[in-house]
């Protein structure tokens, strides 16, 4: 049963609340769309488990990339527009109006999925210390992969900034990620990981050889963070030269299957960002066990990036299972990368 008209602007007012310090266009927009009761019943339909103005927005923004000349993409910084002043709500009601078909088939069958590639600066360091607990390279095995361009770990060039002193890596690749690491560069985040093996699933996979689908990937960050979508579009074009594996599949039925096909030399590494947070406790707990388990018939290591508590910022930890499984937490992570802060 869709929302009501009254439901709807309920959810639109918490969802500019949660987001008003972020993005000021999107505030405005929300605020803006609380009182049209046309654009509200538009988008009461969204299905049940994704936010009404996360799907518009992606929607209008997915119809402006495809058209950039439309007139509302002038206040689109993403588009290259600059355009702050009063006239953007009526442009907006006139994309709307001018698009309603086409946002109500985008809204009520993609999906808010993202792959953030700037996490990337703390997964490398976490690898570097599998490797080096292993003594060999790895073998990658991403759960919840998305797009997969987190794969891509090792073909992304990486500054790392810590008080009086900065450590580049692969100052020639096309993605450039950087972060804040307080006092100090951790010890791990001075090489880049050896990489032998890889591969991904993810129950929704998102294919960025498919245009429309990379082009959704893109409409969903915010256009107002340009940097972020320089970022995104060049992390797609190293995915198309070195394309990610995505394969469909939930965590729990793939994981033998990973632990089966990674090459035997190489150390398995079990990596998930913003993923298990999605799980039920008793479900992180089940698939913990689960590696407990699979990892009678070889060593495995799980590195996790997950936001599980309120209380904490993003925990990153690095787990060998089996039947004395270890974890260590390397330290809190900012959830895209602005800055770490881990032991050692
Ligand atoms: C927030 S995204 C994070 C994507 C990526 N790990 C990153 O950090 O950019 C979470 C992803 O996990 C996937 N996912 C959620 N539950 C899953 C499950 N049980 N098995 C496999 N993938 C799952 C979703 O489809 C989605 O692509």
């Amino acid at each position: 049963m869709p929302r009501t008209i009254d439901e709807t602007r309920s959810r639109v007012h918490t969802w500019e609340e949660t987001i008003r310090a972020d993005s000021r266009m999107y505030a405005r927009l929300a605020r803006h769309v609380a009182v049209r009761d046309d654009v509200l019943d538009l988008i009461r339909v969204v299905p049940p488990g994704q936010l009404e103005m996360n799907m518009l927005l992606a929607a209008v923004q997915y119809l402006l990339i495809a058209d950039p000349e439309q007139a509302l993409a002038d206040w689109y910084p993403s588009l290259g527009g600059n355009r702050q002043d009063d006239p953007l709500e009526d442009a907006f009601d006139a994309f709307v109006t001018d698009n309603r078909e086409a946002i109500h088939e985008l809204i009520t069958t993609k999906r808010v999925q993202t792959n953030e590639v700037a996490r990337c600066v703390f997964l490398l360091p976490a690898y570097n210390l599998v490797q080096e607990m292993a003594g060999r390279p790895l073998a990658l095995a991403e759960i919840g992969t998305s797009a997969g361009l987190n794969q891509n770990v090792d073909r992304y060039g990486y500054t790392y900034r810590a008080t009086g002193e900065t450590k580049s890596l692969a100052e020639d690749a096309t993605v450039q990620l950087e972060t804040n690491c307080g006092d100090e560069i951790p010890r791990h985040a001075r090489r880049v990981p050896d990489i032998a093996w890889r591969t991904g699933i993810d129950i929704h996979p998102i294919d960025v050889a498919n245009e429309d689908e990379a082009r959704w990937l893109q409409a969903l960050v915010w256009p107002d963070q340009v940097e972020r979508h320089a970022r995104l579009a060049a992390a797609i074009e190293v995915a198309r030269v070195h394309p990610p594996i995505v394969k469909e599949g939930d965590a729990f039925e793939a994981a033998s299957r990973i632990v089966a096909e990674a090459p035997s030399d190489n150390a398995l590494v079990i990596q998930h960002s913003f993923v298990l947070n999605q799980f039920s406790k008793e479900d992180r707990e089940r698939f913990y066990h689960m590696l407990d388990d699979l990892a009678g018939a070889r060593t495995i290591y799980r590195v996790g990036a997950e936001w599980l508590t309120k209380l904490r910022s993003t925990v990153l930890s690095v787990s060998r299972h089996g039947a004395d499984r270890e974890t260590v937490e390397l330290g809190g992570v900012h959830h895209h990368g602005a800055w770490i802060r881990l032991a050692g």
